[in-house]
């Protein structure tokens, strides 16, 4: 696997970022992991010192009233089988107060965030409209709509169903869009299936997804997810040759995704054993 190399000098704007955050759980090269609630965490970061934020949030979709769609293990493996993926907290928000807590985490970051920084949020057909709502309020102008097609596995309820197989990347920046010039316009759409040996989340994101994503961030520049769970933003950073700095409540994830960027940090991905 190739590794795109980034620059390897002690890097001023992540260093910066990183500064008030304390001990990481992990921290190689130019990755850094931080434990904890972000909320918490965010609130640590400077101002002016991010180049994107790339995140996959809990979605928070179906839980108001349903005790069963607020249990991860039960809502992302429905034959009851995890194989071993740890489950994860943060999924039991009716979509009011969802909206509330996306938008504060999202107006924490976009005070780290540079102008002209991007925000790409992962989210499901249910809860789209509510996170473009909660980006805008959190600062960022909204400018579009990233679809990322599962391909024909995914899951339709029943016969009568259209397949639930899209899920959406509302993106917007701080402030103006920027105009490159090394790099885009990048797709605005993605057709990439999961394969079981690259998900190490429940809900974990092709790596060559990511990839895609975080061309956004300049080479050798800062992407931030706070919700990084088993760490394919950062995984894809590594592979693309930026620095990141990922956020994650959950011990076994913040281990596992640690795991994977050494890997990916020696040239390897990583394959998800189920047990
Ligand atoms: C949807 S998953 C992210 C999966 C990730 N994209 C991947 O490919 O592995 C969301 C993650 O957010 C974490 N989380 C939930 N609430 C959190 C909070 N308040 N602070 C930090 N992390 C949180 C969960 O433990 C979970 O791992």
């Amino acid at each position: 696997m190739a590794r795109k190399q980034s620059n390897r000098r002690k890097n001023k704007q992540y260093e910066a970022a990183k500064k008030n955050l304390g001990k990481p759980f992990f921290e190689s090269k130019e990755i850094a992991i931080y434990q904890g609630d972000t909320l918490e965490l965010s609130s640590k970061l400077p101002a002016n010192a991010i180049d994107a934020l790339i995140t996959d949030p809990p979605y928070c979709s179906g839980a108001a009233g349903c005790a069963v769609m607020a249990d991860p293990s039960k809502k992302y493996c429905q034959s009851g089988k995890t194989l071993g993926r740890p489950s994860f907290g943060g999924d039991f928000r009716d979509q009011r107060s969802f909206k509330y807590w996306c938008s504060l985490w999202i107006s924490q970051a976009f005070n780290a965030c540079k102008d002209s920084a991007y925000c790409l949020v992962f989210i499901d057909w249910r809860q789209l409209a509510t996170m473009i709502d909660a980006i805008q309020a959190g600062g960022f102008c909204y400018k579009g709509l990233i679809s990322w097609d599962k391909g024909g596995s995914a899951r339709a309820p029943h016969k009568g169903y259209f397949r639930h197989q899209c899920e959406f990347i509302p993106w917007g920046t701080k402030g103006i869009v920027p105009r490159l010039t090394d790099r885009g316009p990048f797709a605005g759409s993605y057709s990439i299936g999961v394969k079981q040996t690259d998900k190490h989340h429940m809900t974990g994101k092709p790596t060559p997804l990511m990839q895609k994503l975080v061309q956004c961030v300049p080479s050798g520049g800062l992407a931030f997810d706070p919700f990084c769970g088993s760490g394919t933003t950062l995984v894809a950073s590594v592979l693309e040759g930026r620095y990141a700095i990922g956020f994650e409540a959950s011990e076994q994830y913040c281990e596992i995704a640690a795991r994977r960027i050494e890997a990916a940090q020696r040239g390897e991905l990583l394959k998800f054993q189920k047990q």
